[in-house]
């Protein structure tokens, strides 16, 4: 039988006010990496620094991480690092910020080394011989806290590199939901409906197993159950922090089952259009599932879990959802021109091709059925073959 790991952080603190279990950290020097000012408007760096202070913790701030974070972006903090030589790297804030940190690390750590270097799977050498990754979400939905993925973008060519190591996986994670009531309604629902394509691809990947499946099922229900509420309500820390916690569960679910089509096709409509990555998986996740039941049978307990049956059903369920949450139900809807997509389809179908996620979908895809369903997510025709 083969042997297979599972990595997760070495603790995951989660629950309202867990922030102020930084006390709990050992260091001297701290880089907190952040984004646009976020954290810094609602009190949450403060709050962070101050309680970093308190165990004597000395830290400096990287800011101003944009979405969709660049290599650019990345070296600039590298520079920052160099300058303090942290023990301690901080991911504060969205997925952006906690990625670019991510990457970061692997070049503080190892300042030879290039993004190319990077792209290949689990190819990171071993970190940790300089500092500790900490990670602190601000949104619910890509798990970075907890996974082995960070999402850097290419600028200059329009792609987005998943890189994916076990190395990259943080040391320590703060599931905190009371951070998140800062994130507005949209970014709410298109992080929630990332969080949910984490559980959907997981389950089915070829990499699944019964360490990872109770996990996804887990986070689905509460995906479903709470993310209306913390959509409709963004003060309600109860459904802020049920979706946040369904958000790790998912992260933990995918870091180690990986991902599938829905992913390596979604970074394309990221990176070649900027559609918010949650909302492309959330355009693409019902055709996909379609498209993926011909060779799992697995979907059918995600519809037993909402009191469905059927593959379809559990498509279908997504869609009302979708809508529910007020995002697009297709490309064209999002707003992209036909002229605009024409032009770009077949090189956003061989980029998905090449995409690390694909390996483990449970249907291999020829180039045609990428490019076919990218045709159906367009125009919002579903997919039947
Ligand atoms: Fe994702």
């Amino acid at each position: 039988m083969a042997v297979v790991g599972f990595v997760l952080p070495k603790i995951i603190y989660h629950g309202i006010g867990t922030l102020e279990k930084l006390k709990e950290l050992s260091g001297k020097k701290a880089v907190i990496v952040t984004g646009g000012g976020s954290m810094m408007k609602s009190g949450v760096l403060k709050k962070a620094r101050d309680f970093l202070g308190e165990i004597d913790i000395e830290s400096s701030v990287f800011e101003g991480v944009e979405p969709d974070p660049s290599i650019d972006t990345v070296m600039k903090g590298v520079e920052v690092m160099n300058q303090v030589h942290p023990d301690l790297i901080i991911g504060l804030g969205g997925c952006s910020a906690i990625d670019a940190a991510k990457a970061m690390w692997v070049f503080y750590e190892y300042p030879e080394t290039t993004l190319e270097e990077m792209i290949p799977p689990f190819t990171i050498k071993p970190l940790r011989r300089k500092a500790r990754f900490v990670a602190v979400p601000s949104t619910s939905g890509t798990g970075t806290e907890v996974s082995c993925a960070s999402v850097i973008t290419d600028r200059k060519k329009d792609v987005k590199h998943p890189i994916v190591s076990y190395e990259l996986t943080p040391d320590v994670a703060i599931v905190d939901g009371e951070i998140c009531k800062s994130m507005p309604p949209d970014v709410t629902a298109h992080t929630g409906l990332d969080a949910l394509a984490h559980d959907t691809e997981a389950y089915v990947s070829t990499l699944a197993d019964s360490y990872t499946d109770p996990l996804a099922k887990q986070s689905i229900e509460m995906v479903f159950k709470f993310l209306p509420l913390a959509y409709k309500e963004p003060d309600n820390l109860d459904a802020r922090q049920a979706v946040h916690d369904a958000s790790c569960l998912a992260g933990m679910a995918f870091s180690n089952a990986l991902l599938g089509i829905i992913h390596a096709m979604a970074h394309q409509l990221g990176g070649m259009f900027g559609i918010p990555h949650g909302c492309a998986n959330a355009i693409l996740m019902p055709n996909i599932v379609r498209y993926n039941s011909t060779a799992t049978k697995k979907y059918e307990d995600l519809a037993r879990l909402l009191g469905k049956e059927t593959a379809e059903d559990y498509a279908a369920k997504i869609e009302e959802f979708r809508f529910a949450l007020n995002v697009p139900a297709t490309i064209k809807e999002y707003g992209i021109s036909e002229s605009g997509w024409n032009e770009k389809l077949e090189e956003i179908t061989k980029n998905a091709m090449a995409d690390a996620c694909v390996g483990t979908n449970p249907r291999t895809p020829v180039d045609a059925d990428i490019r076919k369903i990218y045709e159906c997510c367009y125009t919002g025709v579903k997919v039947d073959f």
